[in-house]
């Protein structure tokens, strides 16, 4: 057994974090704090503005308007010490099977590990393999983006349909639209991932099949959503073109060969990856096909580049400089301490739209956990609920909520120095505006406005208490120049670090996901109740509780037979 083997070992089976020294000096040190404002920290140390921040590859955290001193970062990172992080992330990295529950390594690390690098699972480098997909990825990428690859009538590619769910969809589709900007604007990518009919049929209708290239993403190749819908893909296909344009219409991502065999496709046209990628964290394998497609090679390698950027600082910078690391005990000091359910991600750049819907799965479904590594009830509080959407608009929705509401809600904002396009309206900039909000966002969130000030500023008596601010919500602020597929890869690996930090942390496997199957074998069992011709056959003899016996009936009685 390795040293890191038996320490890992030592911490799966640890005590509860709760019954450490350095759990409860936290709980000492909260005590003290909850009731201090930011007013106050602020005035204490003016410079905390400048002193509570890191900086890596251009990527800025700005962390001051949080309800931390410099006292409660040692106490976090006297926590994160006590759980052997240091340990625990080199065993990810040297490909340890740290996802226990399915003995599996979780190497996503090494996807955009640089050739030379040597990173074992049973005894094998994988680094080689991960840089000859990337290679064919390019030189097929290359070949569909140039025109030479055509379809099978000889006509230019000119939409991607990616079709695949979870993993399989939100990084590429969010990828897609983040970098949109960098994208051949000549071919268009579609992101199918419904089961819902209208997702296909809304992707497809309007399509000329001869000009239409399907990328069937899917990890295991047995999900019921993704084959569903690349059945239909297929069908559509061959009712315009026949049967023999399918391998010029058609690729594959997975790691099962065999499926995508069994499902019709040749082996030569599907791009490979490993069972220690997992789903959320497969953006940069060859689930990315789609973005590369859409963005060549070159900008694809650029973003990997930024992920291993966040690599290397997150294994080697100080906790207390580390970015990644910060997050999550902030995050963590807010949901074990404070008490805060959801964490808001505000990205005031309308390309990362899709940005807080793919940390929902990144963060959800792998924190979203209430039993440890060892299998025991957890002790705390452990993922939070994730949510957002891009600045401004939030700000006339449910900002409301977040400044004046009764909860507390730690957000990060994200924002950049550089406008993506200049765009003027008339007279001013709009990313003058924009970030004009992103600032005072923070600012009014942290600060509030005191009765005392509203009175000042003339306000009706009855009304102070409505224009009363009590500010001292918490903010990250995350900051780089321009949102480029480097940047992009940064912060995507920046948020794939915070949530093992926190995983590590509340002791539970972020790497499995056991949490989504039993819906899905439910489903299968309905799935013939819902058909005219099957056992039931309308007699009735449902056998589920009444509730969801009464549903199935009132959707048979009304006529939405499938069968
Ligand atoms: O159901 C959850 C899940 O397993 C995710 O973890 C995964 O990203 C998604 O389904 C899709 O799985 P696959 O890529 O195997 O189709």
């Amino acid at each position: 057994m390795s040293s890191i083997e038996s320490s890992l070992d030592a911490v799966l089976h640890a005590s509860p974090i709760t019954g450490t020294p350095e759990w409860a000096a936290l709980d000492k040190h909260h005590a003290e704090l909850a009731d201090v404002h930011l007013r106050s920290l602020f005035a204490q140390d003016p410079s905390r503005g400048e002193t509570l921040t890191v900086e890596t590859d251009g990527l800025y955290l700005d962390y001051s308007k949080n309800r931390v001193t410099a006292r409660t970062v040692e106490l976090l990172v006297a926590l994160a010490e006590r759980v052997r992080l240091r340990e625990q992330v080199e065993a990810m990295f040297t490909g340890e099977k740290i996802n226990t529950t399915e003995g599996r390594a979780v190497l996503h690390a090494a996807l955009r590990a640089p050739a030379d690098t040597v990173i074992e699972v049973d005894g094998v480098n994988v680094v080689p393999a991960v840089h000859e997909v990337l290679a064919r990825m390019s030189v097929f990428a290359d070949k569909v983006r140039s025109g030479v690859w055509t379809g099978s009538t000889g006509k230019h590619i000119r939409t991607v349909v990616n079709i695949g769910i979870g993993g399989s969809d939100l990084g590429p589709a969010m990828a897609y639209e983040a970098l949109l900007d960098y994208s051949d604007r000549s071919i268009q990518m579609r992101f199918v991932s419904n089961v819902d009919g209208t997702d296909i049929w809304e992707a497809t209708h309007d399509l000329d099949p001869a000009e239409t290239l399907f990328v069937v993403s899917s990890k295991t190749f047995t999900t019921l959503e993704t084959l569903a819908n690349a059945r239909t893909a297929r069908a559509w296909l061959i009712d315009a073109l026949g049967p023999d344009a399918v391998p010029f219409h058609f690729v594959a991502v997975s790691t099962n060969t065999e499926k995508v065999i069994e499902f019709g496709m040749d082996s030569a046209n599907m791009f490979e990856f490993w069972d220690w990628v997992g789903g959320r964290y497969s953006l940069d394998s060859a689930i990315g096909l789609s973005l590369m497609l859409a963005v060549g090679p070159e900008n694809f390698r650029e973003m990997l580049a930024g992920f291993h950027a966040m690599d290397v600082h997150f294994r080697t910078a100080p906790f207390d400089r580390n970015l990644p690391v910060l997050l999550a005990l902030l995050g963590l000091w807010y949901r074990d301490f404070f008490g805060a359910q959801t964490h808001a991600v505000l990205p005031y750049s309308h390309y990362l739209g899709r940005f807080p819907a793919y940390l929902q799965q990144l963060d959800m479904e792998s924190n979203g956990k209430s039993v440890d590594r060892a299998g025991r009830p957890v002790s705390v509080p452990t993922g939070p609920v994730v949510w957002g959407t891009p600045g401004t608009n939030g700000q006339h929705a449910y900002f409301q909520l977040i400044h004046q509401g009764t909860t507390l809600i730690p957000c990060d904002f994200i924002g950049f120095v550089a406008a993506d396009h200049e765009v003027r309206d008339g007279g001013t900039d709009h990313h003058v505006l924009l970030m004009a909000n992103f600032f005072a966002q923070t600012e009014a969130l942290a600060f509030g406005r005191t009765a005392e000030q509203v009175v000042a500023e003339g306000v009706a008596p009855e009304l102070v208490p409505h224009r009363t601010f009590a500010g001292n919500h918490p903010t990250n602020t995350i900051m780089a120049d321009r949102l480029t597929p480097f940047v992009l890869g940064q912060l995507v690996a920046l948020y794939e670090h915070k949530v093992f930090t926190q995983g590590a942390i509340w002791n539970v496997n972020s790497f499995d996901q056991w949490g989504v199957e039993l819906g899905k074998v439910l489903a299968q069992r309905i799935i013939p109740e819902l058909s005219a011709d099957t056992v039931d056959g309308g007699s009735g003899k449902l056998a589920h509780d009444s509730s969801t016996n009464t549903l199935i009936r009132r959707f048979r009685e009304a006529g939405h037979l499938s069968g």
